[in-house]
Protein backbone atom coordinates (compact mmCIF):
# COMPACT_ATOMS: atom_id res chain seq x y z
CA UNK A 1 0.00 0.00 0.00
CA UNK A 2 1.20 3.40 -1.02
CA UNK A 3 1.35 5.71 2.37
CA UNK A 4 0.63 9.43 2.21
CA UNK A 5 1.71 11.42 5.16
CA UNK A 6 1.33 15.41 5.96
CA UNK A 7 4.41 17.45 6.39
CA UNK A 8 3.57 19.60 8.91
CA UNK A 9 7.10 20.69 10.97
CA UNK A 10 9.99 22.57 9.15
CA UNK A 11 12.78 20.66 10.34
CA UNK A 12 14.62 18.61 7.99
CA UNK A 13 12.52 15.40 7.39
CA UNK A 14 13.52 11.73 7.24
CA UNK A 15 13.52 9.18 4.12
CA UNK A 16 10.50 7.31 5.32
CA UNK A 17 9.30 5.84 2.51
CA UNK A 18 5.74 7.65 2.96
CA UNK A 19 4.76 10.11 0.12
CA UNK A 20 4.83 13.38 1.63
CA UNK A 21 2.46 16.19 1.13
CA UNK A 22 4.20 19.42 1.23
CA UNK A 23 2.52 22.93 2.04
CA UNK A 24 2.75 26.26 0.81
CA UNK A 25 5.94 27.06 2.61
CA UNK A 26 7.66 23.98 0.67
CA UNK A 27 6.52 25.25 -2.71
CA UNK A 28 7.93 28.77 -1.47
CA UNK A 29 11.01 26.95 -1.07
CA UNK A 30 10.88 24.84 -3.91
CA UNK A 31 9.81 27.79 -6.65
CA UNK A 32 13.33 29.60 -5.55
CA UNK A 33 15.56 27.14 -6.11
CA UNK A 34 14.13 25.68 -8.70
CA UNK A 35 14.44 28.73 -10.20
CA UNK A 36 18.10 29.02 -9.15
CA UNK A 37 18.78 25.95 -11.20
CA UNK A 38 17.18 26.83 -13.93
CA UNK A 39 18.97 30.08 -13.85
CA UNK A 40 22.42 27.82 -13.73
CA UNK A 41 21.01 26.30 -16.82
CA UNK A 42 20.61 29.31 -18.93
CA UNK A 43 23.79 30.89 -17.31
CA UNK A 44 25.98 28.24 -19.42
CA UNK A 45 24.51 28.42 -22.63
CA UNK A 46 27.15 30.92 -24.08
CA UNK A 47 29.81 28.17 -22.70
CA UNK A 48 28.27 25.01 -24.45
CA UNK A 49 30.91 25.55 -27.77
CA UNK A 50 33.54 23.50 -29.32
CA UNK A 51 36.78 22.99 -27.07
CA UNK A 52 35.66 23.93 -23.86
CA UNK A 53 36.48 21.29 -21.01
CA UNK A 54 33.66 20.07 -18.59
CA UNK A 55 35.51 20.53 -15.50
CA UNK A 56 35.59 24.44 -16.39
CA UNK A 57 31.05 23.82 -16.97
CA UNK A 58 31.30 22.50 -13.38
CA UNK A 59 33.56 25.38 -12.42
CA UNK A 60 31.31 27.94 -13.66
CA UNK A 61 28.43 26.04 -12.18
CA UNK A 62 30.33 25.92 -8.83
CA UNK A 63 30.73 29.64 -8.78
CA UNK A 64 27.34 30.71 -10.17
CA UNK A 65 25.62 28.91 -7.20
CA UNK A 66 27.92 29.63 -4.45
CA UNK A 67 27.53 33.43 -5.06
CA UNK A 68 23.39 33.02 -4.84
CA UNK A 69 23.78 31.80 -1.66
CA UNK A 70 23.40 27.74 -2.04
CA UNK A 71 25.27 24.69 -2.47
CA UNK A 72 25.38 22.47 -4.92
CA UNK A 73 23.47 19.14 -3.62
CA UNK A 74 25.79 16.68 -5.39
CA UNK A 75 29.33 18.29 -3.97
CA UNK A 76 29.49 15.15 -1.38
CA UNK A 77 26.70 13.40 -2.28
CA UNK A 78 27.63 9.76 -1.86
CA UNK A 79 30.92 9.98 -2.60
CA UNK A 80 30.55 12.30 -5.81
CA UNK A 81 32.91 15.19 -6.12
CA UNK A 82 31.72 17.80 -8.77
CA UNK A 83 28.62 20.41 -8.51
CA UNK A 84 27.15 18.69 -11.82
CA UNK A 85 26.89 15.78 -13.64
CA UNK A 86 27.40 16.21 -17.68
CA UNK A 87 26.32 13.39 -19.87
CA UNK A 88 27.78 13.47 -23.66
CA UNK A 89 26.04 11.64 -26.15
CA UNK A 90 26.49 7.96 -25.40
CA UNK A 91 25.88 8.87 -21.78
CA UNK A 92 22.63 8.01 -20.10
CA UNK A 93 23.09 10.43 -16.79
CA UNK A 94 25.91 11.21 -14.25
CA UNK A 95 28.90 11.91 -16.33
CA UNK A 96 31.70 13.37 -14.53
CA UNK A 97 33.25 16.53 -15.25
CA UNK A 98 36.78 15.94 -16.66
CA UNK A 99 39.15 17.78 -18.64
CA UNK A 100 37.61 16.19 -21.46
CA UNK A 101 36.20 19.00 -24.11
CA UNK A 102 33.29 19.32 -26.04
CA UNK A 103 33.49 18.99 -29.78
CA UNK A 104 31.15 19.91 -32.81
CA UNK A 105 28.55 17.44 -33.13
CA UNK A 106 28.15 16.48 -29.23
CA UNK A 107 24.61 16.27 -27.62
CA UNK A 108 25.12 17.00 -23.52
CA UNK A 109 23.25 16.75 -20.82
CA UNK A 110 23.66 19.24 -17.75
CA UNK A 111 22.31 18.41 -14.48
CA UNK A 112 21.94 20.40 -11.75
CA UNK A 113 20.89 20.52 -7.94
CA UNK A 114 21.50 23.67 -5.89
CA UNK A 115 20.46 23.57 -2.64
CA UNK A 116 19.03 27.01 -1.46
CA UNK A 117 17.50 27.47 1.71
CA UNK A 118 17.29 23.70 2.68
CA UNK A 119 15.42 23.09 -0.95
CA UNK A 120 16.97 21.14 -3.61
CA UNK A 121 15.64 22.46 -7.18
CA UNK A 122 16.85 19.48 -9.63
CA UNK A 123 16.65 20.16 -13.44
CA UNK A 124 18.89 18.87 -16.35
CA UNK A 125 18.16 19.94 -19.63
CA UNK A 126 19.87 19.06 -23.21
CA UNK A 127 22.75 21.16 -24.71
CA UNK A 128 23.60 21.05 -28.81
CA UNK A 129 27.64 21.46 -29.40
CA UNK A 130 28.10 22.86 -32.60
CA UNK A 131 26.58 21.49 -35.77
CA UNK A 132 24.44 18.44 -34.84
CA UNK A 133 23.52 15.49 -37.01
CA UNK A 134 19.70 15.91 -37.88
CA UNK A 135 19.09 12.24 -36.14
CA UNK A 136 20.42 13.26 -32.74
CA UNK A 137 18.54 16.56 -32.68
CA UNK A 138 15.49 14.77 -33.23
CA UNK A 139 16.25 11.95 -30.17
CA UNK A 140 16.87 15.89 -27.97
CA UNK A 141 13.11 16.77 -29.52
CA UNK A 142 11.39 14.20 -28.66
CA UNK A 143 13.12 13.72 -25.07
CA UNK A 144 11.83 17.24 -24.55
CA UNK A 145 8.29 16.21 -25.83
CA UNK A 146 8.40 13.14 -23.50
CA UNK A 147 9.24 15.26 -20.46
CA UNK A 148 5.92 17.66 -21.37
CA UNK A 149 4.15 15.17 -22.16
CA UNK A 150 4.48 13.46 -18.33
CA UNK A 151 4.11 16.55 -16.99
CA UNK A 152 0.52 17.46 -18.58
CA UNK A 153 -0.24 13.92 -17.25
CA UNK A 154 0.60 15.27 -13.36
CA UNK A 155 -2.30 16.26 -11.50
CA UNK A 156 -4.75 15.21 -8.61
CA UNK A 157 -6.64 12.08 -9.36
CA UNK A 158 -4.29 10.33 -12.32
CA UNK A 159 -1.46 8.31 -11.22
CA UNK A 160 1.97 7.77 -11.64
CA UNK A 161 1.49 5.57 -14.13
CA UNK A 162 -0.35 8.00 -16.34
CA UNK A 163 2.42 9.93 -16.33
CA UNK A 164 5.00 7.28 -17.05
CA UNK A 165 2.35 5.62 -20.15
CA UNK A 166 2.71 9.38 -21.68
CA UNK A 167 6.16 9.03 -21.67
CA UNK A 168 6.83 5.49 -22.79
CA UNK A 169 4.08 5.73 -25.85
CA UNK A 170 5.73 8.77 -27.34
CA UNK A 171 9.10 7.57 -27.06
CA UNK A 172 8.22 4.15 -28.86
CA UNK A 173 6.44 5.84 -31.39
CA UNK A 174 9.72 7.08 -32.25
CA UNK A 175 11.23 3.88 -31.68
CA UNK A 176 13.28 5.07 -29.16
CA UNK A 177 14.13 3.13 -25.99
CA UNK A 178 12.91 4.19 -22.50
CA UNK A 179 16.10 3.72 -19.81
CA UNK A 180 14.46 1.52 -16.91
CA UNK A 181 17.11 1.77 -14.61
CA UNK A 182 16.68 5.19 -13.21
CA UNK A 183 13.88 6.91 -12.12
CA UNK A 184 12.31 10.16 -11.17
CA UNK A 185 11.92 10.59 -7.21
CA UNK A 186 10.41 12.72 -4.55
CA UNK A 187 12.39 16.21 -3.74
CA UNK A 188 12.43 18.67 -1.42
CA UNK A 189 14.10 18.87 1.94
CA UNK A 190 15.57 15.55 0.88
CA UNK A 191 17.10 15.12 -2.38
CA UNK A 192 16.09 11.97 -3.35
CA UNK A 193 13.18 10.89 -1.55
CA UNK A 194 9.62 8.49 -2.35
CA UNK A 195 8.16 8.30 -4.71
CA UNK A 196 10.23 6.48 -7.19
CA UNK A 197 8.91 7.85 -10.58
CA UNK A 198 9.08 5.61 -13.46
CA UNK A 199 9.00 6.83 -17.29
CA UNK A 200 7.52 2.97 -18.64
CA UNK A 201 4.47 2.03 -17.17
CA UNK A 202 0.57 1.56 -17.57
CA UNK A 203 -2.26 4.21 -17.38
CA UNK A 204 -4.23 4.22 -13.88
CA UNK A 205 -1.44 1.97 -12.04
CA UNK A 206 1.03 3.06 -9.57
CA UNK A 207 0.62 5.76 -6.97
CA UNK A 208 -2.32 8.55 -7.00
CA UNK A 209 -1.17 12.03 -7.25
CA UNK A 210 -2.34 14.11 -4.55
CA UNK A 211 -1.72 17.89 -4.08
CA UNK A 212 1.53 18.60 -2.12
CA UNK A 213 3.33 15.99 -3.97
CA UNK A 214 6.63 17.28 -4.97
CA UNK A 215 8.57 15.41 -7.46
CA UNK A 216 10.78 15.11 -10.35
CA UNK A 217 10.54 13.95 -14.06
CA UNK A 218 13.79 13.05 -15.84
CA UNK A 219 13.25 9.97 -18.68
CA UNK A 220 16.24 9.23 -19.83
CA UNK A 221 15.61 8.47 -23.67
CA UNK A 222 17.92 6.14 -26.15
CA UNK A 223 18.17 5.81 -29.72
CA UNK A 224 18.58 2.18 -29.20
CA UNK A 225 17.53 -0.42 -26.70
CA UNK A 226 17.13 1.03 -23.03
CA UNK A 227 19.68 -1.45 -21.11
CA UNK A 228 22.92 0.54 -19.50
CA UNK A 229 26.08 -0.52 -18.01
CA UNK A 230 27.93 1.18 -15.74
CA UNK A 231 31.45 2.46 -16.17
CA UNK A 232 34.29 1.39 -13.85
CA UNK A 233 34.61 4.46 -11.95
CA UNK A 234 31.16 3.88 -10.37
CA UNK A 235 29.21 6.70 -11.76
CA UNK A 236 28.73 6.66 -15.88
CA UNK A 237 26.05 5.06 -16.76
CA UNK A 238 26.15 4.43 -20.67
CA UNK A 239 24.17 2.90 -22.91
CA UNK A 240 24.83 -0.68 -23.76
CA UNK A 241 24.67 -0.74 -27.20
CA UNK A 242 26.56 2.94 -27.66
CA UNK A 243 23.43 4.83 -28.89
CA UNK A 244 22.80 8.14 -28.41
CA UNK A 245 20.61 8.82 -25.08
CA UNK A 246 19.16 12.27 -23.97
CA UNK A 247 17.38 13.44 -20.89
CA UNK A 248 15.94 16.53 -20.06
CA UNK A 249 14.25 17.25 -16.05
CA UNK A 250 12.09 19.31 -13.86
CA UNK A 251 10.88 19.69 -10.45
CA UNK A 252 7.30 19.91 -10.26
CA UNK A 253 4.54 20.14 -6.79
CA UNK A 254 1.15 18.46 -7.60
CA UNK A 255 -1.06 21.45 -7.12
CA UNK A 256 -5.47 21.21 -6.73
CA UNK A 257 -5.92 21.36 -10.41
CA UNK A 258 -2.49 20.25 -11.62
CA UNK A 259 0.98 21.79 -11.04
CA UNK A 260 3.69 24.14 -11.23
CA UNK A 261 6.87 23.49 -12.68
CA UNK A 262 9.63 24.92 -9.79
CA UNK A 263 12.63 24.96 -12.73
CA UNK A 264 11.11 26.60 -15.74
CA UNK A 265 13.87 28.66 -17.09
CA UNK A 266 13.17 32.59 -16.45
CA UNK A 267 14.84 32.94 -20.26
CA UNK A 268 11.79 30.98 -21.66
CA UNK A 269 14.59 28.55 -22.52
CA UNK A 270 12.97 25.39 -22.96
CA UNK A 271 14.81 23.00 -25.93
CA UNK A 272 17.90 23.49 -27.91
CA UNK A 273 19.37 25.81 -29.71
CA UNK A 274 18.53 28.13 -26.72
CA UNK A 275 18.24 32.25 -27.10
N1 LIG B 1 20.70 15.23 -10.31
C1 LIG B 1 20.60 13.79 -10.40
C2 LIG B 1 19.12 13.46 -10.38
O1 LIG B 1 18.43 13.96 -11.22
C3 LIG B 1 21.32 13.09 -9.30
C4 LIG B 1 22.79 13.23 -9.38
S1 LIG B 1 23.49 12.50 -8.01
C5 LIG B 1 25.14 12.56 -8.32
O2 LIG B 1 18.58 12.83 -9.54
F1 LIG B 1 25.71 12.20 -7.24
F2 LIG B 1 25.40 11.78 -9.36
F3 LIG B 1 25.48 13.78 -8.65
CO1 LIG C 1 16.56 14.13 -10.21
CO1 LIG D 1 18.95 15.93 -11.69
Amino acid sequence: MTEYVTVTSDAPDARTGAIKLHGPAAFEGMMKAGRLAAETLDMIVPHMVPGVTTAEIDRLIYDFVTAAGAVPATLGYRGYTHSVCISINHVVCHGIPSEKTLKSGDIVNVDVTPLLDGWHGDTSRMYLVGDVPIKARRLVEVTYECLMLGIEQAKPGNRMGDVAHAIQRHAEKHRYGVVRDFCGHGVGRLFHDAPEVVHVGKPGTGPELRPGMIFTIEPMINIGRPDVKLLDDGWTAVTRDRSLSAQFEHSIGITETGCDIFTLSPKGYTQPPYG
